[in-house]
């Protein structure tokens, strides 16, 4: 393998022109036994080319069971770690490890381990969406796709701290009658989204139905006919008998709406700070198809994760996922 400059966090290599990239990755895939995991929020020629598209909790199921000797994770880089955490033998590569999220920044190992001695003989439901030193102080792991059963899963009188989503939080406490100690963080995307401007949408689609990630502020959840994860949304969506939807969630999911969605109409809920018709995190827009090729080519930028800190972090993620497959999700 030929030595690369990765300090910018990922290889800033040219590619010759003529290169049909498309067909490259594909030609690699094969011939490394590598796949490509995406997650709806990565940009639409990124989930086109993937072997596996799905939110968070998918994309730790696919990564645990897949047989492939590369893992390509295209998503933010606490995805990259939960895949590497759960295939210590295999190599995780990701597009851009600047790639981060807000969310999982809201929440530092140090302050969650201050903050759990303020509270004893609480247990830590921690959101998938933390460092991998953040999971190693945690009981159990949660997507948006599981919280709810995960939570009802403990004893009614179980003490919990619920991190570090506060919308989330509140959303899995009001729907199943729990008082979580909720940590204060939250998705800068998710948070944005603007009450009038749905509100508008829907003047202007009197049918149109409105989905939101519960990531989204309680204000929003309330105009909700559904809430639920990227992949509960979609489900929902296509198996609908309505036929046009209002989304506030990060419009990358669109791109599988529309694909596979028979013609149904889905409007990106605005953001209420720019004059952007969608909400797109830059975080998950940092990977690119040129960056993901470069990435196959040179197998770099690696995801990579202390030891020490694996080895306390994979215990709530498999617990989560033992739980999971119990409930069939
Ligand atoms: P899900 O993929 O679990 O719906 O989560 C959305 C998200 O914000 C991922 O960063
Ligand atoms: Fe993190 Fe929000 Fe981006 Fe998801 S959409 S990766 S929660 S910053």
């Amino acid at each position: 393998m030929i030595a690369v400059d990765i300090s910018c966090g990922y290889v800033d290599a040219p590619v010759n022109e003529g290169v049909d990239m498309v067909a490259e990755i594909n030609r690699m895939k094969k011939e490394k036994n590598a796949v490509i995991l995406a997650h709806y929020y990565q940009e639409s020629a990124i989930q086109d080319i993937a072997d596996f598209v799905g939110d968070s909790l998918a994309l730790a199921q696919w990564a645990a069971k897949s047989d492939a000797e590369i893992l390509v994770v295209c998503g933010v880089h606490f995805m990259g770690e939960t895949a590497k955490i759960l295939c210590p033998n295999k190599k995780v590569l990701i597009p851009d490890t600047n790639a981060g999220c807000s969310l999982a920044d809201s929440c530092k190992a140090e302050d969650l381990a201050a903050f759990k001695k303020q509270y004893p003989g609480y247990k830590v439901v921690s959101y998938v969406n933390t460092s991998a030193a953040v999971k190693a102080h945690t009981d159990i792991v949660v997507t948006s796709t599981n919280a709810r059963q995960i939570v009802e899963s403990f004893p009614a009188d179980e003490k919990l701290i619920f991190g570090p989503d506060r919308n989330l939080g509140n959303y899995i406490n009001s729907i199943t009658g729990r008082n979580m100690i909720l940590w204060d963080g939250a998705c800068h995307v998710h948070e944005k989204f603007s009450v009038e401007k749905i509100v508008a949408l829907k003047k202007e689609y009197p049918n149109a139905q409105v989905l939101a990630h519960p990531e989204c502020k309680s204000a929003v959840l309330a105009l909700a006919d559904k809430v639920g994860s990227t992949a509960a949304l979609l489900k929902y969506a296509l198996n609908s008998d309505c036929n046009e939807f209002i989304v506030a969630t990060e419009s990358g999911i669109l791109h599988e709406m529309r694909k596979n969605g028979n013609g149904k109409t889905f409007i990106p809920a605005p953001p209420a700070d720019s004059t952007c018709a969608c909400n797109e995190c830059n975080y998950m827009r940092l990977n690119t198809l040129k960056k993901l090729y470069n990435t196959l080519k040179y197998e770099l930028p690696e995801v990579t994760v202390d030891a020490e800190i694996a080895t306390k972090a994979i215990k709530p993620i498999e617990k989560m996922l033992e739980i999971s497959a119990q409930l069939g999700l």
